[in-house]
Protein backbone atom coordinates (compact mmCIF):
# COMPACT_ATOMS: atom_id res chain seq x y z
CA UNK A 1 0.00 0.00 0.00
CA UNK A 2 1.36 3.03 -0.88
CA UNK A 3 0.90 4.64 1.08
CA UNK A 4 1.63 1.36 1.84
CA UNK A 5 2.79 2.77 -0.42
CA UNK A 6 5.22 5.28 -0.18
CA UNK A 7 8.19 5.03 0.49
CA UNK A 8 7.86 6.63 3.73
CA UNK A 9 10.52 8.47 5.94
CA UNK A 10 12.93 7.31 8.87
CA UNK A 11 14.34 10.76 9.12
CA UNK A 12 17.27 10.04 8.09
CA UNK A 13 19.35 9.70 4.59
CA UNK A 14 19.29 6.96 2.24
CA UNK A 15 23.03 5.31 2.52
CA UNK A 16 24.72 6.94 0.10
CA UNK A 17 22.21 8.96 -0.96
CA UNK A 18 21.47 12.85 0.05
CA UNK A 19 17.77 12.08 -0.81
CA UNK A 20 15.78 12.04 2.45
CA UNK A 21 13.39 9.19 2.72
CA UNK A 22 9.66 9.95 2.58
CA UNK A 23 10.76 13.72 1.70
CA UNK A 24 9.68 15.69 -1.43
CA UNK A 25 13.10 14.78 -2.89
CA UNK A 26 12.28 11.44 -2.91
CA UNK A 27 8.68 11.76 -3.77
CA UNK A 28 9.99 13.34 -7.16
CA UNK A 29 12.08 9.95 -8.06
CA UNK A 30 9.12 7.85 -7.55
CA UNK A 31 6.20 10.28 -8.75
CA UNK A 32 5.44 8.85 -12.11
CA UNK A 33 4.69 4.83 -10.89
CA UNK A 34 3.45 5.91 -7.62
CA UNK A 35 -0.34 5.44 -8.73
CA UNK A 36 0.77 2.11 -10.03
CA UNK A 37 2.83 1.13 -7.14
CA UNK A 38 -0.05 2.24 -4.41
CA UNK A 39 -2.84 -0.05 -6.11
CA UNK A 40 -0.72 -2.90 -6.43
CA UNK A 41 1.16 -3.18 -3.42
CA UNK A 42 -2.10 -2.32 -1.28
CA UNK A 43 -4.10 -5.04 -3.43
CA UNK A 44 -6.77 -2.00 -4.69
CA UNK A 45 -7.12 -1.29 -0.50
CA UNK A 46 -5.83 1.86 -0.48
CA UNK A 47 -8.70 3.19 -2.27
CA UNK A 48 -11.12 2.08 0.08
CA UNK A 49 -9.52 3.40 2.80
CA UNK A 50 -9.45 7.05 1.43
CA UNK A 51 -13.12 6.79 0.42
CA UNK A 52 -13.67 6.17 4.24
CA UNK A 53 -11.46 9.19 5.51
CA UNK A 54 -13.56 11.26 2.87
CA UNK A 55 -16.60 10.24 4.70
CA UNK A 56 -15.25 11.12 8.11
CA UNK A 57 -14.58 15.14 7.14
CA UNK A 58 -18.12 15.26 6.65
CA UNK A 59 -17.99 17.51 3.56
CA UNK A 60 -21.39 16.84 1.66
CA UNK A 61 -22.18 19.98 -0.46
CA UNK A 62 -20.33 23.23 0.44
CA UNK A 63 -16.74 23.41 1.86
CA UNK A 64 -13.48 24.20 1.73
CA UNK A 65 -11.24 21.33 2.51
CA UNK A 66 -7.33 21.12 2.80
CA UNK A 67 -5.70 17.44 1.66
CA UNK A 68 -2.22 17.53 2.93
CA UNK A 69 0.33 15.62 0.99
CA UNK A 70 -1.96 15.41 -1.33
CA UNK A 71 0.92 13.64 -3.49
CA UNK A 72 -0.63 12.91 -6.85
CA UNK A 73 -3.91 13.83 -5.64
CA UNK A 74 -5.97 10.47 -5.42
CA UNK A 75 -7.78 12.15 -2.18
CA UNK A 76 -8.22 15.28 -3.38
CA UNK A 77 -10.30 13.88 -6.06
CA UNK A 78 -12.47 11.88 -4.64
CA UNK A 79 -13.43 14.77 -1.76
CA UNK A 80 -14.05 16.49 -4.69
CA UNK A 81 -16.13 13.92 -6.59
CA UNK A 82 -18.25 13.27 -3.58
CA UNK A 83 -18.60 16.93 -2.80
CA UNK A 84 -19.99 18.60 -5.94
CA UNK A 85 -19.66 22.28 -4.34
CA UNK A 86 -16.49 21.63 -2.81
CA UNK A 87 -13.19 22.97 -3.54
CA UNK A 88 -10.09 21.71 -2.13
CA UNK A 89 -6.67 22.46 -2.00
CA UNK A 90 -3.82 19.91 -2.01
CA UNK A 91 -0.47 20.90 -0.97
CA UNK A 92 2.91 18.90 -1.05
CA UNK A 93 6.44 19.71 -1.47
CA UNK A 94 6.93 17.21 -4.17
CA UNK A 95 6.61 19.29 -7.67
CA UNK A 96 6.20 15.77 -9.78
CA UNK A 97 3.75 14.06 -7.47
CA UNK A 98 1.62 17.10 -8.00
CA UNK A 99 2.61 17.56 -11.66
CA UNK A 100 1.31 13.97 -12.40
CA UNK A 101 -2.08 14.68 -9.74
CA UNK A 102 -2.40 18.01 -11.44
CA UNK A 103 -2.86 15.17 -14.86
CA UNK A 104 -5.42 13.51 -13.27
CA UNK A 105 -7.43 16.82 -11.66
CA UNK A 106 -7.38 17.87 -15.68
CA UNK A 107 -8.57 14.73 -16.88
CA UNK A 108 -11.32 14.77 -14.17
CA UNK A 109 -12.82 17.83 -15.30
CA UNK A 110 -11.98 19.19 -11.75
CA UNK A 111 -9.34 21.74 -12.62
CA UNK A 112 -11.98 24.60 -11.34
CA UNK A 113 -12.40 22.95 -7.94
CA UNK A 114 -9.23 21.43 -7.08
CA UNK A 115 -6.15 23.25 -7.03
CA UNK A 116 -2.62 21.63 -5.88
CA UNK A 117 0.27 23.80 -4.65
CA UNK A 118 3.72 23.39 -3.46
CA UNK A 119 3.99 23.54 0.56
CA UNK A 120 5.18 21.61 3.51
CA UNK A 121 3.40 20.56 6.16
CA UNK A 122 5.11 22.08 8.86
CA UNK A 123 4.39 26.03 8.12
CA UNK A 124 1.13 26.56 5.46
CA UNK A 125 0.79 29.71 4.05
CA UNK A 126 -2.57 29.98 4.99
CA UNK A 127 -3.92 31.78 7.79
CA UNK A 128 -5.89 30.51 11.08
CA UNK A 129 -9.23 28.64 10.36
CA UNK A 130 -8.93 28.82 6.55
CA UNK A 131 -10.66 25.33 5.87
CA UNK A 132 -13.95 23.87 6.92
CA UNK A 133 -12.19 20.80 6.62
CA UNK A 134 -8.92 18.72 6.53
CA UNK A 135 -6.93 15.67 6.22
CA UNK A 136 -3.48 14.18 4.93
CA UNK A 137 -3.35 10.43 3.89
CA UNK A 138 -0.25 8.29 4.32
CA UNK A 139 1.78 11.46 4.69
CA UNK A 140 2.26 12.31 8.58
CA UNK A 141 4.79 10.01 8.84
CA UNK A 142 6.73 12.21 6.65
CA UNK A 143 6.75 15.25 8.16
CA UNK A 144 10.23 15.97 10.10
CA UNK A 145 8.64 17.45 12.88
CA UNK A 146 5.09 16.01 12.90
CA UNK A 147 4.16 17.87 16.01
CA UNK A 148 4.22 21.10 14.22
CA UNK A 149 2.32 19.65 11.13
CA UNK A 150 -0.18 18.59 13.38
CA UNK A 151 -0.01 21.68 14.89
CA UNK A 152 -0.69 23.25 11.85
CA UNK A 153 -3.83 21.63 11.00
CA UNK A 154 -5.66 22.53 13.84
CA UNK A 155 -4.48 26.00 13.33
CA UNK A 156 -5.76 26.21 9.47
CA UNK A 157 -8.76 24.32 10.51
CA UNK A 158 -12.54 26.11 11.44
CA UNK A 159 -13.39 25.40 15.13
CA UNK A 160 -15.74 22.27 14.82
CA UNK A 161 -14.26 21.82 11.29
CA UNK A 162 -12.88 18.44 11.11
CA UNK A 163 -9.27 16.81 10.48
CA UNK A 164 -9.08 13.37 9.48
CA UNK A 165 -5.76 11.35 9.09
CA UNK A 166 -5.35 8.47 7.84
CA UNK A 167 -1.81 5.91 8.29
CA UNK A 168 -0.30 2.94 8.18
CA UNK A 169 0.51 1.29 11.11
CA UNK A 170 2.18 -1.70 12.13
CA UNK A 171 -0.39 -4.39 12.27
CA UNK A 172 -0.93 -6.15 15.34
CA UNK A 173 -2.39 -9.11 16.87
CA UNK A 174 -5.52 -11.36 15.48
CA UNK A 175 -5.49 -13.78 13.72
CA UNK A 176 -4.68 -12.25 9.98
CA UNK A 177 -2.28 -10.61 11.96
CA UNK A 178 1.23 -12.77 10.81
CA UNK A 179 -0.07 -12.21 7.27
CA UNK A 180 -0.72 -8.76 7.47
CA UNK A 181 2.87 -8.19 8.53
CA UNK A 182 4.49 -10.00 5.98
CA UNK A 183 2.67 -8.45 3.70
CA UNK A 184 3.48 -4.66 5.07
CA UNK A 185 7.41 -6.10 5.77
CA UNK A 186 8.29 -8.59 3.15
CA UNK A 187 6.05 -8.62 -0.02
CA UNK A 188 5.82 -5.02 -0.44
CA UNK A 189 9.73 -3.54 0.10
CA UNK A 190 10.49 -6.52 -2.33
CA UNK A 191 7.55 -5.91 -5.21
CA UNK A 192 7.89 -2.26 -4.71
CA UNK A 193 12.02 -2.34 -5.09
CA UNK A 194 11.49 -4.76 -8.06
CA UNK A 195 8.41 -2.45 -9.69
CA UNK A 196 9.95 0.75 -9.32
CA UNK A 197 13.57 0.30 -9.29
CA UNK A 198 13.66 2.62 -6.20
CA UNK A 199 15.21 1.34 -3.28
CA UNK A 200 13.42 3.65 -1.12
CA UNK A 201 10.65 1.62 -1.19
CA UNK A 202 12.45 -0.18 1.91
CA UNK A 203 12.38 2.28 3.91
CA UNK A 204 8.70 2.11 4.24
CA UNK A 205 9.01 -0.99 6.25
CA UNK A 206 11.53 0.64 8.95
CA UNK A 207 8.87 3.82 8.80
CA UNK A 208 5.81 1.78 9.55
CA UNK A 209 7.69 0.18 12.33
CA UNK A 210 8.86 3.37 13.63
CA UNK A 211 5.44 5.06 13.65
CA UNK A 212 3.57 5.36 17.16
CA UNK A 213 0.81 2.98 18.04
CA UNK A 214 -2.57 4.46 17.68
CA UNK A 215 -3.39 5.39 21.00
CA UNK A 216 -0.05 6.91 21.17
CA UNK A 217 -0.60 9.06 18.43
CA UNK A 218 -3.92 10.06 19.14
CA UNK A 219 -2.14 11.63 22.46
CA UNK A 220 0.04 13.67 20.04
CA UNK A 221 -2.86 15.12 18.34
CA UNK A 222 -4.56 15.98 21.42
CA UNK A 223 -1.51 17.62 23.16
CA UNK A 224 -1.08 19.46 19.48
CA UNK A 225 -4.71 20.77 19.86
CA UNK A 226 -6.97 18.16 17.79
CA UNK A 227 -9.61 16.49 20.01
CA UNK A 228 -9.97 13.12 18.73
CA UNK A 229 -13.28 11.86 18.04
CA UNK A 230 -12.53 8.62 16.95
CA UNK A 231 -9.85 6.44 16.39
CA UNK A 232 -10.60 3.51 13.65
CA UNK A 233 -8.21 0.37 13.07
CA UNK A 234 -8.47 -0.28 9.40
CA UNK A 235 -8.09 -3.83 7.53
CA UNK A 236 -6.33 -5.57 10.75
CA UNK A 237 -4.70 -2.88 11.43
CA UNK A 238 -2.53 -2.16 8.62
CA UNK A 239 -3.84 1.52 8.25
CA UNK A 240 -5.69 4.02 11.03
CA UNK A 241 -8.18 6.52 10.99
CA UNK A 242 -7.90 9.33 13.45
CA UNK A 243 -10.56 11.83 13.31
CA UNK A 244 -10.76 14.69 15.15
CA UNK A 245 -11.97 18.62 15.68
CA UNK A 246 -9.17 21.43 16.64
CA UNK A 247 -9.56 22.22 20.49
CA UNK A 248 -10.38 25.46 21.10
CA UNK A 249 -8.81 24.76 24.63
CA UNK A 250 -5.33 23.72 23.38
CA UNK A 251 -2.99 27.11 22.69
CA UNK A 252 -0.69 26.42 20.35
C1 LIG B 1 2.75 8.34 0.52
S1 LIG B 1 2.55 9.88 -0.23
C2 LIG B 1 0.85 10.17 0.04
C3 LIG B 1 0.22 10.90 -1.09
C4 LIG B 1 -1.29 11.01 -1.04
N1 LIG B 1 -1.77 11.66 0.16
C5 LIG B 1 -1.96 9.69 -1.21
O1 LIG B 1 -2.95 9.43 -0.52
O2 LIG B 1 -1.53 8.90 -2.05
C6 LIG B 1 3.33 10.94 0.93
C7 LIG B 1 3.45 12.37 0.47
O3 LIG B 1 3.97 13.16 1.55
C8 LIG B 1 4.67 14.21 0.97
N2 LIG B 1 5.52 14.90 1.96
C9 LIG B 1 6.78 14.63 2.32
N3 LIG B 1 7.22 15.52 3.22
C10 LIG B 1 6.20 16.39 3.44
C11 LIG B 1 6.05 17.56 4.24
N4 LIG B 1 7.03 18.00 5.04
N5 LIG B 1 4.89 18.24 4.16
C12 LIG B 1 3.88 17.81 3.37
N6 LIG B 1 3.96 16.70 2.59
C13 LIG B 1 5.11 16.00 2.62
C14 LIG B 1 5.45 13.53 -0.15
O4 LIG B 1 5.96 14.43 -1.11
C15 LIG B 1 4.40 12.56 -0.70
O5 LIG B 1 3.72 13.10 -1.80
Amino acid sequence: MTNLSSAESTGSPAPGSMVVPGSGAMFDAIAQRYDLLNRLLSLGIDQRWRRRTVAALGVAGQGNVLDLATGTADLAILIARSAPSATVTGVDPSARMLAVGREKVARQALTGRVTLEEGDAQELPFADATFDAATIAFGIRNVPDRPRGLRELARVTKPGGRVAILELSEPRGGLLGPLARFHVHTVVPWLGSLLSGAKQYRYLQSSIAAFPPADEFAKTMQVAGLRVLEVRSLTFGVAHLYVATPDPSVRS
